[in-house]
């Protein structure tokens, strides 16, 4: 099983073991993160699931949409270069050990 590492805004890791084929979002709440609170269920239409995604691993994923692009720009806490929404990101065995910073609010 893949491993993904989530890290609170204070630095505090959560080392989860992942289930590929679902969401990043999904593996977060399945483990009990509180720093994804996913308030639309995954339809890209909230925001609350912004995460920061670090540099090796934000080069593996697929680009993202426009959708997710302009949702985005909804985020309570600023966009980075890593910023994406974790329930359009899909966990998959190539990700295993990735990074996940979490921001210290989604609302
Ligand atoms: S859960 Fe709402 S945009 Fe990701």
């Amino acid at each position: 099983m893949p491993k993904i590492i989530f890290v609170d805004a204070d630095g505090t890791q959560h080392e989860v073991e992942a289930k590929s084929g679902i969401s990043i979002m999904e593996n977060a709440i399945a483990n009990n993160i509180d720093g994804i609170e996913a308030e639309c269920g995954g339809s890209c239409m909230c925001a609350t699931c912004h995460c920061f995604i670090e540099e090796d691993h934000a080069a593996k994923l697929p680009a993202m949409d426009s959708d997710e692009d302009e949702m985005l720009g909804f985020a309570a806490e600023e966009r980075r270069p890593g910023s994406r929404l974790s329930c359009q990101v899909k966990m998959t065995d190539e990700l295993d050990g990735i990074v996940v910073n979490l921001p210290a609010e989604q609302n």
